[in-house]
């Protein structure tokens, strides 16, 4: 198993390019399965989850075309399997995101059931609520959903009981080919939502209200074939922000967009960094000061987002003075900080919060990555500790972070990857 060394202690310093966004590529190449005609996707992300999620298309039978800027031609007309199967749904979640699809298209979907996960139990119940609504037949049997439908789907009116990206994704693909119009009410509203419907907009669905929390969809019969580009990832992007700030150091990131990042630029504000912003850059300079502590609570978008908090939480390690992180939207998701205490922080759990005293060092350690934001935030606490930084289990990084050993070499830091 591959592992990452750090060497802690220099000072980011450069420019890079933020890659297209795993969670808008992901529910994007499945919607690909509800066009007549093929699709092409362009900047996608060089990740695990990208490739898991097309292997899991051509186990279909869709026909896919890869060309070597990772644009991906979909031609899902060939398709002759209607299932997901254990082995790559237990590798990726995600992968929940086909049932829509396929059940809205072809009338059937047989989907292994994601089971719990480091970050906690993650059920699916409102994906499966909600296409029952739109009238599918749902049954779980052996570890597998199996949904149904004679004919379309129908248009439904869904209160979702709590926002959920994913929930909010599978319904609004179905809804796009269902008979008649869907509102889903109390729809998640992130960016990567956002940018599903645009392609679904591009494929000729009727979508109006995504970026707010009612999204209605009057069904079309048919989707035909577009080109659309992904947009820039926001978590790598804020990844690499903190991993700036964090060293006291500075980065210029090509290809972000700040609309989408909002509450955490405010955060990196208040632990001292400068930011400048543009349409599509954002740079930041803490010009060689340590942070100030900052607190944040996770929230649904446009809160502050889960995905940022375990970096968020490496930053306040070596901060100034004390903070609090609060998870509020998966249980159990405060794990890594066990391993930074390893690396001479002063975290303590209590409840959903993480209270951390800001410590004016850490030291390198070997530790071990649980999931895919937490090996982050190890990678940014190995950026600042004194000495040398073993990560463990870097495939959870790889799920979601493209090149990273090579992209913080070019801003400066000693990083490389070990090959077992
Ligand atoms: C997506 C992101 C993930 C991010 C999360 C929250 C992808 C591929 N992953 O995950 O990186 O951390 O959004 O921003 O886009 N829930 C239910 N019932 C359901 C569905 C969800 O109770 O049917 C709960 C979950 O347990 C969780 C909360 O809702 O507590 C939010 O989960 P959700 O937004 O669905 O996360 P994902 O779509 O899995």
């Amino acid at each position: 198993m591959d592992k990452l060394l750090i060497k802690g202690g220099n000072r980011l310093d450069g420019e890079l390019r933020i890659s297209g966004a795993k969670n808008a590529a992901l529910p994007i190449l499945a919607a690909t399965l509800l066009a007549d005609e093929p699709i092409t996707i362009g900047n996608l992300p060089h990740l695990h989850d990208i490739t898991t999620m097309i292997e899991l298309l051509g186990c279909m039978g869709v026909d896919l075309t890869i060309d070597e800027k990772m644009s991906v031609e979909v031609d899902s007309s060939t398709i002759s399997e209607f299932e997901a199967p254990y082995e790559l749904v237990k590798t990726m979640r995600a992968s929940i995101l086909v049932l829509g699809p396929l059940v809205a298209r072809y009338g059937r979907a047989r989907v292994s059931f994601p089971g719990g996960c480091a970050i906690g139990s993650r059920p699916v119940d409102l994906h499966l609520r909600g296409l029952e609504a739109m009238g599918a037949t749902v049954t779980v049997d052996g570890g597998y959903i199996n949904a149904s439908v004679d004919g379309r789907l129908r248009g439904a009116h869904i209160v979702m009981e709590t926002v959920t990206v994913g929930g909010t994704e599978n319904l609004l693909m179905a809804a796009a080919v269902a008979d008649g119009r869907t509102v889903i009410e109390n729809a998640a509203r992130e960016p990567e939502v956002v940018d599903l419907a645009e392609c679904l907009i591009a494929m000729g669905a009727k979508i109006s209200g995504h970026g707010s929390d009612r999204l209605v969809i009057d069904g079309v019969e048919r989707l035909q074939g577009c080109r659309y580009d992904v947009m820039p990832d926001r978590i790598e992007a804020g990844t690499y922000l903190v991993a700036a700030a964090a060293t006291g150091g500075r980065v210029h990131l090509r290809e972000a967009r700040p609309e989408h990042l909002e509450v955490v630029l405010q955060k990196l504000e208040a632990a001292g960094a400068r930011i400048d912003c543009g349409e599509d850059y954002i740079a930041l300079d803490m010009e060689g000061r340590r942070p100030q502590a900052v607190s944040v609570r996770t929230a649904p978008y446009p809160g502050f987002p889960t995905d940022m908090q375990a970096q968020f939480t490496a930053m306040n390690a070596i901060a100034e003075g004390t903070s609090t992180v609060t998870e509020t939207v998966f249980e159990n998701r405060l794990i890594q900080t066990h391993e930074m205490n390893r690396m001479g922080a002063d975290i303590t759990i209590e409840g959903n919060t993480a209270i951390i005293v800001g410590q004016p060092e850490l030291a390198g350690a070997p530790v071990m990555a649980t999931d895919l934001r937490a090996s982050a935030s190890l990678v940014i606490a190995g950026l600042v500790a004194r000495g040398e930084t073993l990560i463990d289990r870097i495939y959870h990084i790889d799920r979601g972070y493209e090149c990273i050993e090579e992209k913080l070499q070019a801003l400066g830091a000693d990083i490389r990857r070990l090959a077992d």
